[in-house]
């Protein structure tokens, strides 16, 4: 396949940009950077230093001899992504290129303008240029678990059949989320649906629950192919966060009552999971939803799981419950049906002990460069 990752320098763009150049097919990144940017502005940069994205494909070449093609620019440029897509033609894009933070989101009105602005006009220039150049390319695009927010219901996969008054019909799942990272989200899956029913394209959305991990086959060949890794309020997702917080000294940070439960899934099945996708695709004028996680856990069992492993590695793990920055339920039912992507043939990586071991030991060998301020800005959502 000839595939087009946008968002390549990204905590998943750059692993997967390996993961589909090792498996011999042809790669073509784009980023812009706005990641590494943002985290400089806001004081809070990944955890290991990462060369940028030119000096890794040098690298990735020297150790793997695969090639991969980077260019640098905004796929908000739509004469930019344009003429990308008519120089290579690909089978498939996978669009990870968006602003990926609910707190980012929420920090005040230019933020919410920015992650707007970016996130839908990226996935409409997708649309666009799929349509313009080769409406048979498939899209894969990240979506997010958090489009569905927490619904007293089992949550389906993408699709609710409802009968009313004697009728019956199939809808997107109800969705109603938390931040407006999230409902940029949502906002981008409506504009996929409208152009698979109006032009038949051929779309994967990937209901993707938050990531945690660090290493990938391909990472692990040489540390400078490590992907970014974040543990910040902003940018870090949960499990990064408590263990570099646990590695610091410094207590997890458990939001309010800690019962938010959410699905979650290793780094590696992230690509499993999306190159699965990519060699079984959607059918045309097909709208394909698979929520991708493999377990869900609480807050407090994260939290609890972190105290567990890191006290037997002798840290001094404790947890510390602090008020809620965010508007989300405490208390909630959560069920989610997450069959399709086993079907395609997914082999779960769990979150055993040896996983937050492993962890453990690279964060251990960055923790000098550990920033404690990064770990709680209080970004607000009242
Ligand atoms: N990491 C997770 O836990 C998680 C969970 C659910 C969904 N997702 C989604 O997966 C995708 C990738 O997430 P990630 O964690 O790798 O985030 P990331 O920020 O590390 O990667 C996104 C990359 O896209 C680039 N980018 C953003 N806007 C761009 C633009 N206009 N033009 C070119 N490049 C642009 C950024 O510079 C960055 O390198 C995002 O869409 C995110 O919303 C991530």
């Amino acid at each position: 396949m000839k595939v087009l990752i946008l968002g390549a320098d990204g905590y998943l763009g750059w692993p997967t940009c390996m993961y589909f150049s090792q498996r011999g097919h042809e790669v073509i990144g784009i980023d812009n950077y706005f990641r590494r940017n943002a985290s400089t502005e806001l004081d809070c940069e990944a955890l290991i230093p990462a060369p940028n994205l030119l000096q890794r494909v040098i690298i990735w070449e020297e150790t793997s001899g695969k090639k991969i093609k980077i260019h640098i620019g905004d796929v908000t440029d739509y004469a930019f992504l344009l003429s990308i897509f008519r120089e290579y033609k690909p089978d498939v894009v996978i669009h990870y290129a968006e602003q990926p933070s609910a707190p980012y989101s929420m920090i005040n009105r230019d933020k919410a303008a920015f992650t707007l602005q970016n996130n839908l006009m990226t996935t409409l220039n997708v649309i666009y240029a799929v349509k313009e150049t080769n409406p048979e390319c498939h899209i894969i695009k990240l979506g997010t678990m958090g489009e569905y927010g927490t619904p007293n219901i089992d949550i389906e996969e993408g699709w609710l059949e409802i009968e009313h008054k004697g009728r019956k019909d199939k809808f997107l799942f109800p969705r109603q989320t938390g931040s407006l990272y999230h409902t940029t989200k949502i906002q981008d899956t409506d504009m996929l649906w409208l152009y698979v029913r109006t032009w038949g394209l051929r779309v994967t959305d990937l209901m993707q629950g938050p990531v945690y991990g660090l290493s990938t086959d391909e990472s692990d060949l040489d540390s400078r192919l490590i992907p970014h890794f974040h543990y910040d309020e902003i940018f870090g997702t949960v499990l990064n966060r408590f263990i570099v917080q646990a590695v610091a000294g410094h207590p997890l940070t458990v939001y309010g009552k800690g019962n938010q439960t959410r699905g979650f899934l290793n780094l590696k099945d992230t690509m499993q999971c999306v190159y699965l996708s990519a060699e079984q695709p959607a059918e045309h004028k097909q709208l394909r939803i698979f929520n991708q996680l493999t377990e869900s856990f609480s807050v407090n069992q994260l939290a609890e799981k972190v105290k567990i492993v890191g006290n037997r590695l002798g840290y001094n793990v404790e947890v510390n419950s602090i008020e809620n920055p965010r508007v989300e339920k405490e208390d909630h039912y959560y069920n989610v049906n997450f069959t399709g992507l086993m079907e395609l043939g997914l082999q779960p990586h769990f979150l055993t002990d040896n996983v937050m071991e492993e962890m453990f030991k690279v964060v251990d060998r960055y923790k000098d460069r550990i920033n404690r301020d990064a770990f709680f800005k209080g970004i607000q959502w009242k």
